[in-house]
């Protein structure tokens, strides 16, 4: 597992980070998507498991899960689990704001 840290203050991630957008990051060499829910962030892969479109693109609905744009498939955004459809579930990476940041733990 591999640590990173993104930005260089809480203040900064959190003025950077809209609410409830999806948006890509880069880690390390790894495009992943991220949420912000009030002060918690959800860190999962950037393509969607079943057919590999990006997720980025897609919508967060009123509880909280990834609406997949291809074909509608719903992710559990704290989870990471297939809500709607089949395929595996969501990759997903600890994430949380620390004074220096937002660290992202990468398997
Ligand atoms: S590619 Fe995401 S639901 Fe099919």
């Amino acid at each position: 597992m591999k640590k990173f840290t993104l930005g260089t203050s809480k203040e900064q991630i959190l003025s950077m980070i809209n609410e409830r957008s999806i948006k890509r990051v880069l880690v390390g060499d790894q495009k992943i998507a991220l949420v912000r829910i009030g002060s918690e962030f959800f860190a999962f892969q950037a393509f969607c498991p079943h057919r590999g479109a990006s997720l980025v693109e897609g919508q967060l609905n009123s509880i909280n899960e990834i609406i997949c744009p291809l074909h509608q498939y719903r992710f559990e955004i704290k989870s990471g689990r297939v809500s709607a459809g089949s395929c595996s579930d969501l990759e997903t990476y600890p994430a949380f704001l620390a004074e220096n940041g937002l660290v992202i733990t990468l398997p």
